[in-house]
């Protein structure tokens, strides 16, 4: 080592050791606060669904959501993917149902409070958004005939219950969809229309229970909230909410220069007052 770059390594550790751990600016400070778990408002009524907040429907909604019946082959639930014990997700990078997918299965912690769902925004309520993988040929692969006579047979009284008397299900055939295989689809347009309509009626139903369920999935206070919450009551952040130097950084990162911020901008996209510039509030 020459003596110029030994004495530039000593400079160097001199400067680090000095350094110490970096600095919030207010600004960031005001930031990081809004990131908080606790800056999350209470949830809004769901003005789509009139069982959303009828226990009832999210005690049914529960027993459907972890039931296996509720698939083609009778194999998935949405718990198979939306694991309760990991935020509702799998930690896969392809969430895999009856065949494989190409998107990664998100975590349902909060759900209830977004404006719209799926990775890419196509759907606009939470109802709508469950019947989705129910048949979806590589997640639940089931039809609405077979899940309207499914609840008939086996969770009848409790539907009844909650959403009024079942139809008569005698004229409808075992599977049919307009959205499922050629067969289904035939048997589907082969169904006079009031009898399509009673089908929907008790599909969408059972959207709705799932929904008035996923209410009630809340996300528990991570490291970064109880990081978040010393840091605006002005106390030093002590134990598992002490951040390293790189993870100051990082997040310094995040909220500055890299501008995730931009988008990533609260529990669940629901803190609009800061930053929001792509995903504007509903
Ligand atoms: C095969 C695995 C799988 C099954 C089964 C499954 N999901 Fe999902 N879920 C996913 C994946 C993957 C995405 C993202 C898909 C996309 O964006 O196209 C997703 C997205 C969602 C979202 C959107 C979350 C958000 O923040 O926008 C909700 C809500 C949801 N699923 C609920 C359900 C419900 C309710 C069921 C059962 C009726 C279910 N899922 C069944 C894998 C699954
Ligand atoms: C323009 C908006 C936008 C910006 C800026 C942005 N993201 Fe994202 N990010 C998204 C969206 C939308 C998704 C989910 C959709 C997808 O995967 O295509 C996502 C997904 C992610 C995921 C995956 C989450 C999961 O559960 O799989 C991570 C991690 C992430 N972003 C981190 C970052 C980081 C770190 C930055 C800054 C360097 C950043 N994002 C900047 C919009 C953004």
């Amino acid at each position: 080592m020459s003596r110029f770059s030994s004495l530039l390594a000593l400079v160097m550790v001199a400067v680090l050791a000095g350094c110490g751990r970096p600095e919030f600016s207010d600004a960031e400070k005001q930031t990081i606060a809004s990131l908080a778990l606790s800056r999350l408002p209470p949830l809004k009524p769901d003005t789509t669904n009139r069982f959303a907040d009828v226990p009832a429907a999210a005690a049914l909604g529960s027993t459907l959501f972890f039931d296996t019946g509720m698939s083609g082959g009778g194999t998935v639930s949405c718990s198979t993917c939306h694991k309760i014990d990991r935020q509702f997700q799998d930690d896969l990078p392809q969430a895999v149902g009856v065949g494989r997918t190409n998107r990664r299965t998100m975590p349902l912690a909060g759900v209830a409070h977004d404006p719209w769902f799926f990775w890419d925004g196509r759907r606009d309520s939470l109802w709508a958004q469950a019947l989705t993988p129910l048949e979806n040929p590589l997640e639940q692969a089931g039809n609405r005939a077979a899940f309207t006579h499914y609840i008939k047979a086996r969770f009848g009284e409790r539907y009844e219950r909650i959403f009024g008397p079942l139809p008569d299900l005698s004229g409808v055939p075992a599977n049919a969809s307009p959205l499922g295989t050629d067969a289904e689809r035939a048997a589907w347009n082969a169904m006079p229309g009031a009898q399509a309509e009673e089908v929907n009626r008790v599909f969408a139903n059972i959207g709705k229970a799932i929904a008035a369920f996923e209410r009630s999935i809340a996300p528990p206070q991570t490291r970064f909230d109880r990081f978040a919450l010393d840091l605006a009551a002005g106390a030093e952040p002590k134990g598992d909410a002490a951040f390293s130097s790189e993870e100051i950084l990082g997040l310094k990162l995040f909220i500055g220069k890299a501008n995730c911020v931009t988008c990533h901008n609260g529990p669940r996209f629901t803190d609009v007052s800061f930053h929001n510039t792509v995903v504007p509030p509903v």
